[in-house]
């Protein structure tokens, strides 16, 4: 099955066996199968953020599972629960209509519910992880369904336990918990320039609004160029580090993080490097903004890697900073 349809990067690739998954007990029939088999399986969403092989060996999972409900309020919450299979910004729109405020912030991040906490999902200071309330999943390894609960997921910056044991769980269904009391959030440098004439506080809905017009600004649209976002993660160093590399570069972009740790804008590094708007063959660095690697088209995952690879080595003499990958190289 050809796969260039459903990953977001629009590289060519074909998977050597599909399966379309559209309810949670296909799963246990469908993996007893395989292990039988020995075919190796990965499950793909919105392939919103894989760098995909030509030749994808083995099974893939199209997740599928979809609806939405809310499943029930309490004094200070509503609950939702959301198909694996739903997409991420729908759903983000079904939430606000409903008048259940939260995710906003979170509007026109590409991909699938279920994609969303493998990597905690985040962006202009709220991330996935806060409005969890449990997942199910498929454990592949116990063979038996399981419910987490937020604080088994382990939510940190783009990161949680399914990342920790890739290819363990298979989520089927996100259940949030979406708080009754609403304050906006707009704090993050982007958003409160939209808002800085306002005379009355924002509404989600005009939150909703800017924060599409912000990411539509800065990210390319993968229907028009190949892309998978933030090609590589903001990077955690030490504050000793920090402190000499601030010394050679004040401009540095950075963010408080855990104790003994400061975060770099890794757009920031990527653009002083002078890579803003590179071009290496099919593909290169977006022209307005670093930190997003695009595919003009009929390239491979290799030539994604060799991009990347020139990236790394550039931004590691230059500030003695590793970058790491984002997406999935499958
Ligand atoms: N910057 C540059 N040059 C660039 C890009 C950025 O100098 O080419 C500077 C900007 O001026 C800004 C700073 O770097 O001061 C940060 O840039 P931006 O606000 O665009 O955010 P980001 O760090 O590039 C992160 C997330 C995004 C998320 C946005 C908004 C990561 C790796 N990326 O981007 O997430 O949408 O913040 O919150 O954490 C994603 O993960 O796919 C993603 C898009």
């Amino acid at each position: 099955k050809a796969l260039k349809d459903r990953n977001t990067f629009g590289l060519d690739s074909r998977a050597e066996f599909a399966y379309e998954i559209t309810t949670a007990e296909q799963i246990p029939p469908l993996l007893q199968a395989l292990k039988e088999q020995a075919i190796s399986w990965r499950v793909l969403g919105g392939g919103s953020n894989v760098i995909l092989p030509t030749h994808l060996l083995g099974a893939t999972l199209l997740m599928n599972i979809t609806g939405q409900a809310i499943e029930n309020v309490d004094e200070k919450s509503t609950f939702v629960s959301v198909g694996a299979g739903e997409n991420w910004h729908t759903f983000v729109t079904w939430t606000l209509d409903q008048g259940l405020p939260g995710l906003e912030n979170l509007a026109l991040i590409p991909g699938t519910v279920g994609a969303a906490p493998i990597q905690n999902i985040g962006a202009y200071g709220v991330e996935i992880g806060e409005y969890i309330d449990s997942i199910e999943a498929f454990d592949s390894e116990a063979h038996a369904f399981v419910t987490l609960t937020r604080d088994e997921c382990q939510f940190a910056y783009r990161d949680s336990l399914f990342k920790q044991y890739p290819n363990r769980f298979i989520v089927t269904r996100v259940i949030l918990q979406i708080p009754k009391a609403w304050s906006a959030r707009i704090s993050y440098a982007d958003l409160t320039k939209q808002f800085s004439d306002a005379t009355a506080a924002p509404t989600p809905k005009a939150i909703f609004a800017a924060v599409c017009q912000i990411r539509n600004q800065k990210l390319p649209d993968p229907k028009v160029i190949g892309n998978a976002g933030s090609f590589f993660q903001n990077p955690l160093i030490d504050i000793a580090h920090y402190e000499s590399l601030i010394k050679q570069f004040p401009e540095i972009i950075s963010y408080p993080a855990t104790p003994g740790k400061r975060k770099l804008g890794a757009g920031w590094l990527i653009d002083h490097c002078g890579f803003k708007g590179l071009t290496l063959g099919p593909v290169g660095v977006y022209k307005h903004q670093a930190l997003v690697i695009v595919h003009y088209g009929n390239g491979t995952a290799q030539d994604i890697m060799n991009i990347a690879k020139t990236i790394q080595d550039k931004v590691h003499d230059t500030f003695g900073v590793h970058l790491t990958i984002e997406p999935n190289i499958l």
